[in-house]
């Protein structure tokens, strides 16, 4: 009878462990990068690409391509916006740009040259690529491949002087210390809107569209937010895709968790960098234009990134923060940064096939 209990209690601990090792280990989506008409080059550049910042990791951008013509138009999947948080199409505008910026990064790294022109309502971006002869820049591709969100505590010590300074060669980014009263403003209109979309019940459903709760969901959608991208893994991943179920994430206890996590990261930064910029279609295209380029020159100086979107998602609240931090232009993106104690993060990369979203004219 002992032994029979004993045998039990062995059987349900290897069970146990061998769930959580199997459900906390690291996701992996296999993009195929295959696309019928384009050659091995154009694919590879188009992956790069792909590995450009959206808000909930929704990848809202479609591309129609010309091959023949050397051109392509980055437009605007209405299926993938996000009507509730961002009922003004400004983040998705601003995913447009970073990631047309990326293409235009992509392409100029495999030797190319390129143009571009934005539409008037910001929703079709025009490249033009032509082949430069120039070597391969493997430098600027693995920093795109470095790129990504960090939701860790980062260390308060302040960001380097010298990039600072380097940031005022980005249009319309500078960065606030956190020993400063535009720090503080910043974090204030950041956890006021933070606990507002708390009680929102629309922005907590549409959170939870977009949160992946098991592998086999981020596996079989390649896109939204699983929980490496937010920093959970190993045993505490098993045990968050064990208990939360897509009901609990759009309850109360879940977004009372998410403003705990809000304010434990604004609190725990060096200072957050501000891109501000016009408030007109185009210019949400530039914005995230230089949020790629920001982005990027953080990734070369080990500095972790992290937008915190929140208080921008309100337009009076863009106007409030202008005025408060005395830019010339309305915020279109606050992005925390410093350094983390430990090794830089890693890319989750977590990115739809490339036929799901290019389209190939002749
Ligand atoms: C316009 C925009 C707004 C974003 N807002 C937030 C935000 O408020 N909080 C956050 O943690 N990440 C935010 N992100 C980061 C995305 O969640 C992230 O880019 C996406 O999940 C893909 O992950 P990656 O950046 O690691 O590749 C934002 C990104 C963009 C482009």
């Amino acid at each position: 009878m002992k032994i029979k209990l004993i045998w039990f209690i062995v059987s349900f601990i290897l069970i146990v462990v061998l769930y959580l090792g199997i459900s906390g280990r690291m996701v992996e989506v296999n993009t195929d990068i295959t696309v019928d008409g384009l050659d091995n080059e154009t694919t590879k550049i188009l992956y790069y690409a792909g590995l450009a910042p959206s808000s909930h990791n929704a990848q809202m951008w479609k591309v129609t391509i010309y091959p023949s013509e050397g051109r392509l138009v980055v437009g605007l999947d209405d299926n993938r916006t996000l009507p509730a948080a961002d009922f003004e199409n400004r983040e998705a505008l601003i995913s447009m740009g970073a990631y047309a910026r990326s293409c235009i990064l992509a392409f100029e790294a495999y030797g190319y040259n390129t143009s571009h022109h934005i539409s008037e309502n910001g929703r079709a971006i025009t490249i033009n690529y032509t082949k430069n002869g120039m070597d391969k820049d493997e430098g600027l591709i693995a920093l795109m491949k470095k790129r990504h969100t960090d939701k860790r505590e980062y260390m308060p010590n302040d960001v380097p002087e010298f990039f600072q300074t380097g940031l005022h060669g980005i249009h319309g980014a500078v960065y606030f210390g956190r020993d400063g009263g535009e720090y503080e403003a910043i974090k204030h209109h950041t956890l006021e809107a933070a606990r507002e979309q708390a009680d929102n019940q629309a922005i907590r459903d549409e959170l939870d569209k977009w949160l992946r709760l098991s592998n086999s969901e981020v596996i079989n959608t390649k896109d939204g937010i699983c929980a490496e991208h937010m920093g959970i893994t190993g045993i505490k991943k098993s045990l968050y895709y064990t208990f939360i179920s897509h009901d609990k994430a759009r309850g109360d206890s879940f977004a009372a968790k998410g403003y705990e996590m809000a304010q434990k990261q604004a609190d725990a930064c060096a200072g957050f960098i501000v891109i501000s910029s016009g408030e007109n279609p185009v210019e949400y295209v530039n914005a995230g234009m230089r949020l790629m380029e920001v982005w990027l020159y953080a990734v070369r100086n080990n500095i972790e990134i992290q937008p915190m979107s929140y208080a921008l998602e309100n337009p009076g609240r863009r106007l409030a923060l202008m005025m408060e931090l005395k830019l010339p232009n309305p915020p279109q993106m606050v992005l925390r940064a410093g350094f983390v104690d430990g090794a830089y993060g890693e890319n989750i990369p977590v990115r739809r096939d490339l036929k799901e979203y290019i389209t190939v004219e002749k």
